[in-house]
């Protein structure tokens, strides 16, 4: 679970392709908020504001959670807000694999009054134990999984994700989970290869992460980013692409990498999901709909599931 055995594991044999979750280092975090401010990225806005009318729509309805975590916070923006819509000040739990997400997320919680507010820097399912240890016994907990991370996931790996979810909760515990909508192509392709070209600088910061922490060599400006929808797997994918052959070392994966000129490094799936689908899949885990919020101009979707007795 270390950068420098993902990287063995990952350019060590073809195709060569590296996990998402290394783009966030500091720079990469940075860069990421940039990303979310794009005129042609639009899953941040449209969450904020569908929180906005899901926050409205649980004070009405239910009552508040007694404990909530969320599972890859970022830079802690929407969960401050949305707590605040919330009103009351729960124990927070906060679990991410980056240590700068960490921070800024826990950061800005304190600063907005948060006072309980705990961390744990690792996997999700790290996290999970501990919110099934963690979680009171009275009163209901919530857990946010936002800004279409679940995207990230195979299918395979989204369903054991989406049990392993109910199984850390008990019946009647809440999964606010957001998730970007399949939407014309050229608005795909505009949102992961933006004409400013932060993407392309997210995506080759894995690059220059290898240089400063791995004592790479790579020439960024010898990789190109691409991004392509696959339409049959309903997916985004973002590459990084060798302009030309070449040999790569990475002395702190002890590791030496060839690549043919055009050939290339897979960073990141980006799964879009159709709402009734994405409905199905999460019942399947052990869930209920109660409520959905959809930006249709956005093409992206906020849903309230609650655990419901057993997983099916
Ligand atoms: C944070 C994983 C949801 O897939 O849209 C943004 C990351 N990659 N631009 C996404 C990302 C390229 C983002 N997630």
């Amino acid at each position: 679970m270390s950068f420098e055995s993902d990287v063995r594991r990952g350019l060590g044999t073809k195709p060569y392709r590296l996990p998402p979750h290394w783009f966030y280092d500091e720079l990469g975090s940075r860069l990421f908020d940039a990303i979310c401010l794009l005129p042609w990225y639009r899953i941040t806005r449209a969450e904020r504001r569908l929180l906005h009318r899901a926050a409205r729509a649980m004070t009405q309805a239910t009552p508040r959670p007694a404990f909530v975590a969320e599972l890859g916070p970022g830079n802690g923006e929407k969960l401050t807000l949305f707590l605040e819509d919330l009103g009351g000040a729960p124990p927070i739990l906060l679990v991410d694999i980056s240590h700068e997400a960490l921070a800024a997320s826990a950061a800005r919680l304190a600063k907005a009054g948060f006072g309980r507010v705990a961390a744990v820097r690792g996997t999700y399912e790290a996290g999970l134990a501990r919110i099934a240890r963690e979680r009171p016994r009275r009163g209901s907990a919530l857990v946010l999984f936002l800004g279409s991370n679940v995207g990230n996931f195979e299918p395979p790996r989204a369903a054991r994700f989406l049990r392993d979810v109910r199984s850390a909760l008990e019946p009647g515990d809440g999964l606010l989970l957001g998730a970007d909508l399949v939407k014309p192509e050229k608005d795909l392709l505009l949102a992961y290869d933006d004409p400013l070209g932060v993407t392309a600088a997210f995506n080759r910061n894995v690059l220059a992460r290898m240089n400063r922490e791995l004592g790479a060599d790579v020439d960024l400006t010898s990789f190109a980013h691409r991004a392509v929808w696959n339409a049959g797997e309903g997916r985004m994918e973002m590459s990084l692409v060798s302009r030309l052959a070449q040999t790569v070392r990475i002395p702190g994966a002890r590791l030496d990498v060839r690549f043919r000129k055009g050939e290339s490094i897979f960073t990141e799936a980006s799964y879009k999901y159709v709402s009734a689908d994405l409905r199905v899949r999460v019942e399947a885990a052990g869930f209920a709909a109660r409520r959905h919020f959809e930006d249709r101009a956005a093409g992206y979707a906020l849903t309230l599931f609650t655990a419901v007795n057993r997983p099916r």
